[in-house]
């Protein structure tokens, strides 16, 4: 993957991050020995510290690999928590109820194959957090979806909201365009109030305010 950060501030950062269990350490080999793509330490501990902060109790996950991003949402959730993982390889799944088990985070887990939008349309109640992390040509229409089904104040996050900076491309491929899109919707949503992070591929931050919060905002609708 092409960094957007330099590889001596990457390793910085990563140098300067909290203990992590070794389970994740395992993962992280995992994921570098197969060249599967996982979200990484850095973005991980942040996952960790939002479901943490915010009291998450509910995270529906899209796109959750073997597990690697559920387990940093569980580890800051509270016992009760639930947290929802996707994914159209059944056999990941299966490998993230095993890493999950190690921890003894599995019980907060709901493992569900097959696809993932199909399954956040299915969804019932209100969640904390959506984590969106599926083929990118799907990112636009995660955003709507994500909007009716978080609760007021809840955080959709997207991975890869900078596509190895390819956004900035002239010319854009399906992903890329797609990407792009997603950005824009949320930007211009009046839902949301949002913010890209230049962590490892990008991370799309956006939260959901009420739909008139943003005429209170200094200097707008003056
Ligand atoms: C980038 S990986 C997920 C990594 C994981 N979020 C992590 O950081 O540990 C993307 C995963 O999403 C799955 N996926 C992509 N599009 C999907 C879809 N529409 N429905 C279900 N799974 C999907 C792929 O099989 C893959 O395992």
């Amino acid at each position: 993957m092409a960094k957007l950060i330099l590889d001596g501030i990457d390793d910085y950062i990563e140098r300067h991050l909290p203990r992590r269990p070794d389970v994740l350490h395992e993962m992280e080999s995992l994921a570098a020995d197969e060249d599967f793509p996982i979200v990484g330490p850095q973005v991980g501990q942040f996952f960790r510290m939002l479901a943490a902060s915010t009291g998450a109790k509910r995270v529906f996950e899209l796109g959750s690999g073997f597990g690697y991003s559920a387990v940093w949402f569980a580890l800051g959730m509270p016992a009760e928590g639930e947290i929802v993982l996707t994914d159209h390889d059944g056999g990941k799944l299966e490998r993230a109820d095993s890493f999950l088990s190690r921890l003894w985070l599995n019980g907060k887990a709901e493992l569900l194959p097959g696809d993932a939008l199909a399954h956040f349309r299915a969804a019932k109640g209100e969640f904390d957090i959506v984590f969106n992390d599926i083929d990118k040509q799907h990112y636009p229409e995660v955003v709507e979806l994500a909007h009716e089904r978080l609760r007021l104040g809840g955080f959709l996050i997207s991975d890869n909201a900078l596509w190895h900076g390819r956004v900035l491309d002239d010319e854009k491929d399906e992903a890329t365009a797609a990407v792009d899109e997603y950005n824009r919707l949320i930007a211009e949503h009046e839902g949301f109030e949002n913010v890209i992070l230049p962590v490892r591929d990008g991370l799309s931050v956006a939260r959901k305010i009420e739909l008139d919060e943003s005429l209170w905002l200094p200097g707008v609708g003056d």
